[in-house]
């Protein structure tokens, strides 16, 4: 990372990262402040470990915390069967001299084996696969293409991969080796309970190329790491979702292991792809306002998130059921929106010295990161809340609790924002002053928040939303309350 800024790097993009781990101890939190010393943007993979609470990697308020949803696009390979029931799946692979015509069907763990069930490498052998569609189950220890390899080895003419139940209903466009379709949990058991129903089952696959406009999308994927976040509670994260299911990109060598193919692309998923997706358009907002401090441009990114889908309706797992602020933090990104804010929260490299006292660290250990001398006390400290991030993460007795977020104005000079309030439930939330004119010449605005606990609600969370409303803008800020 030290390499990259001294090479003059604008922004770094880092799918990697391990678990929590206090900063001081954290490569990645050391080097991205450096990076932010320097003015240089940082964004980071979330981590793949989810859908567990408090498995996210990369969680210092200075780096973007990404996590990954799924896109409006599927590579659609549907398996029709003898019954007509039909089940839309998805190929990278789509042949097309391959025969609508139905064929014998069969699931490779019928009699019981466990690796043939999973059609792991040398399963097949003595299984009659010739000229069939053969049902493998996700798992086991061969990834999906070998599967295909299995099968294809075996004589088989096609391959159905039905997912396990933890990856549920994100299906996957592998480069197949053979005609096949990657189908969900649900529907992987309703072709295994068709199977069973018929002396003589029969499926082949309908290759339909690329869907554009899946409604639900985008949704969260499961596999996104969720918060809190273990060593810094009081700063919500992950910080944003984006793009990072079945993503096309540039591949470093034939995925069909052919010397004279063009095909150097492949599609995978991971929070290591939602967040190059991310470092773009931290770049992007990066050359429109040159001005913007790391900070600014985290800030605008997340203020201008979306919470719902292209249906319209509020944004999901991949499961369909509701998602918390500490699985998709401030939302979806909206490059669009990010580029006008109306309002940031900027955060210079020093404040994050308190912050980093506040957390308990000793004078050597937020040297490390802050690689100069420092002298923490109790009045250079601050609580991690107070920090002026542009959300807001707390744990609530019966005490009330007071921050404050200081707001620059980027956008109309001549601008009045008002304070829209949906509080968590079983909580007061007080803003004051809630409305702010700009226009008088000072570009920032403090305001101070207060959260009461108002009933005991048999809620382990509650979460919330503060929105600093204008004519043109609305400048949105999560709110999650921990009761204890
Ligand atoms: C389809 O085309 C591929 C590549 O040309 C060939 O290897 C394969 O045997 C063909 N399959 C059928 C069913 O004709
Ligand atoms: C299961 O066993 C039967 C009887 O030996 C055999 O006909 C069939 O092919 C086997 N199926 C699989 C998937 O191994
Ligand atoms: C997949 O989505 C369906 C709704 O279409 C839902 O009922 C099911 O629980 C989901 N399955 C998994 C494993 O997430
Ligand atoms: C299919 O039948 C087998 C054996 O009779 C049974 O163990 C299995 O649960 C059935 N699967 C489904 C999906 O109905
Ligand atoms: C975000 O919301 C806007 C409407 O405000 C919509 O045009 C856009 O497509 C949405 N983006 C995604 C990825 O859902
Ligand atoms: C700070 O904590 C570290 C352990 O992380 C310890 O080794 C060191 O002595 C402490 N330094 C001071 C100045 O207290
Ligand atoms: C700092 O605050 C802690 C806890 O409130 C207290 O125990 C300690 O004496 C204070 N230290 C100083 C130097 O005031």
């Amino acid at each position: 990372m030290d390499t990259a800024v001294e090479d003059g790097a604008d922004v770094l993009s880092l799918s990697l990262g391990g678990g929590s781990l206090p900063f001081y101890k954290d490569s990645i939190a050391i080097g991205a402040f450096g990076a932010i010393q320097k003015g240089i943007f940082v964004s980071c993979a979330a981590g793949n470990e989810g859908p567990f609470k408090e498995s996210l990697s990369n969680e210092a308020p200075w780096i973007l915390t990404v996590g990954a949803s799924t896109v409006d696009r599927s590579i659609r390979a549907t398996v029709l069967l003898g019954n007509k029931a039909s089940y839309d799946g998805q190929s990278f692979f789509q042949p097309t001299n391959f025969s609508s015509t139905l064929l014998p069907l069969i699931y490779a763990g019928a009699n019981g084996s466990d690796t043939a069930a999973f059609c792991d490498p040398g399963s097949l052998k003595d299984v009659d696969v010739k000229g069939k569609v053969v049902l493998c189950e996700s798992g086991g220890f061969s990834e999906s293409v070998d599967k295909g390899q299995e099968v294809k080895d075996a004589g088989g003419a096609a391959m159905i991969i039905m997912n396990d139940e933890l990856s549920g209903n994100i299906t996957t466009a592998d480069f197949h080796v053979l005609p096949a379709s990657d189908v969900t949990y649900a529907d992987g058991l309703s072709i295994k309970a068709y199977i069973n129903s018929t002396s003589s089952p029969m499926a082949t696959i309908l290759f339909k190329g690329t869907v554009f406009g899946v409604p639900y999308a985008p949704q969260l994927a499961s596999f996104s790491s969720r918060g809190p976040s273990l060593e810094s509670p009081g700063i919500l994260k992950p910080d944003i979702i984006g793009p990072g299911v079945d993503i096309l990109a540039a591949w470093p060598y034939a995925v069909d292991n052919n010397r004279n193919t063009k095909s150097t692309f492949n599609m995978i998923s991971g929070t290591s792809m939602a967040t190059p997706h991310l470092s773009g358009i931290a770049a992007l907002l990066k050359s429109s306002h040159p001005d913007w401090s790391p900070a600014a441009i985290k800030s605008a990114i997340m203020t201008t998130a979306n919470l719902t889908n292209l249906g319209g309706t509020p944004i999901t797992d991949d499961s369909f059921g509701p998602v918390d602020v500490f699985a998709i933090g401030s939302g979806h990104v909206n490059p669009t929106k990010a580029d006008d804010p109306g309002l940031v929260y900027d955060i210079q490299p020093d404040d994050y010295i308190p912050y980093l006292c506040g957390l308990g660290y000793n004078n050597t250990e937020v040297g490390i990161i802050v690689q100069r001398p420092v002298t923490c006390s109790n009045s250079s400290s601050i609580p991690e809340a107070q920090l002026n991030y542009p959300s807001f993460s707390i744990k609530l007795g019966s005490s009330p609790q007071t921050y404050t977020r200081t707001v620059t104005n980027v956008g109309p000079f001549k601008s009045s924002y008002i304070a829209e309030i949906i509080a968590p439930q079983g909580v007061d939330v007080k803003v004051t002053p809630n409305a702010i004119p700009f226009g008088g010449g000072d570009p920032k605005a403090t305001y101070s928040v207060t959260f009461t606990r108002t009933a005991n609600v048999n809620l382990p969370f509650s979460q919330g939303y503060l929105n600093w409303v204008s004519a043109d803008h609305v400048v949105r800020n999560p709110i999650a309350v921990t009761f204890e």
